[in-house]
């Protein structure tokens, strides 16, 4: 397989677990040196994906790269700035930045509840603005600075099918997730002249280990026929978040790469 990210130093938010985990594995595979992070070191026991971030910083590493596990909220900039001091300490410059971390988690721990615009609680609406938009934000402006210094860098941001079209419930979740999309529109407007680039991947549902054990999924969605009318795997995303990452799409920015199957045929 060719190593296209060797050489290269990857962050990516919330990959202690699901998708994120899937999207360090992917650039592991590739060749790139990782950090990978959590909200807590225990935050990837949460649905058995592994027994803490140390667990899973050691399985990636088996693939031969160097990988460092930092933890902490998103939501603190000091946290976020003792994340980028460490990664930069031991890897290194960060090349490719992907904010992963987030999902319609509320102030309680699970789904909000309720969840539609007239009732949510506002503890959950400043909660899920945290975890999703304003996180986003503050981890864009630690680690974007230096790339803009360099000339150089690729960030990725995970949006959600949810951030397209009009839906109730998970009604502020995906205004955030729109929010997020919108915010790398602008972003990409700020950073064209520097060479740094950055894209939205909005999957659709995907079969992390989140999101089967928090609903009752569909058993006719969970296989992968030849029909394109099923859940994502995590390594589906992961693919379109190399590809926007990397040298094949030099000259992509400022774009939102839906991850479906079709699920959203509409523009916008
Ligand atoms: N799985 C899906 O169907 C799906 C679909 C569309 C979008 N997404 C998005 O993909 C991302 C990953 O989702 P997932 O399904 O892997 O869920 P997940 O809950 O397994 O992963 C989310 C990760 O983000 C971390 N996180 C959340 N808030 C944080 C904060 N404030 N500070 C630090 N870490 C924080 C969690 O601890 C967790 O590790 C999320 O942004 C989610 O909204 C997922």
């Amino acid at each position: 397989m060719e190593k296209e990210f060797e050489g290269k130093v990857v962050f990516v938010t919330g990959s202690g677990r699901g998708l994120g985990r899937a999207i360090a594995d992917r650039f592991a595979e590739l060749g790139a040196d990782v950090a990978i992070h959590d909200l807590s070191w225990t935050s990837p026991a949460k649905y058995g994906e592994a027994a803490d971030l140390g667990e899973a910083a050691a399985a990636i590493a088996r693939s031969g790269v160097r990988c460092v596990a930092v933890e902490g909220n998103i939501g603190d900039r000091g946290a976020i700035e003792a994340m980028a001091a460490k990664i930069h300490a031991e890897l290194g410059p960060v090349d490719v930045l992907v904010n992963c971390a987030g999902g319609d988690i509320g102030a309680a721990g699970g789904k909000p509840n309720p969840n539609n615009a007239l009732d949510i609680s506002e503890e959950d609406i400043r909660t899920l603005t945290n975890n999703n938009l304003i996180g986003t934000m503050l981890v864009c402006q630690v680690f974007c600075k230096p790339m803009v210094e360099r000339g150089s860098g690729a960030v990725v941001n995970i949006a959600s099918a949810a951030a397209h079209f009009g839906t109730s419930p998970e009604v502020v979740y995906s205004s955030l997730k729109a929010a997020v999309v919108h915010y790398t529109r602008c972003l990409a407007a700020e950073l064209r002249p520097h060479g740094v680039r950055v894209n939205a991947v909005s999957p659709g549902p995907t079969k992390t280990a989140r999101f089967v054990n928090t609903r009752v999924v569909d058993p006719a969605m969970m296989t992968a026929g030849k029909s394109l009318v099923r859940y994502g795997e995590p390594a589906e995303i992961a693919d379109a978040v190399v590809f926007l990452a990397g040298p094949r799409a030099r000259f992509i920015h400022g774009q939102v790469l839906r991850v479906d199957g079709g699920m959203t045929l509409y523009a916008g």
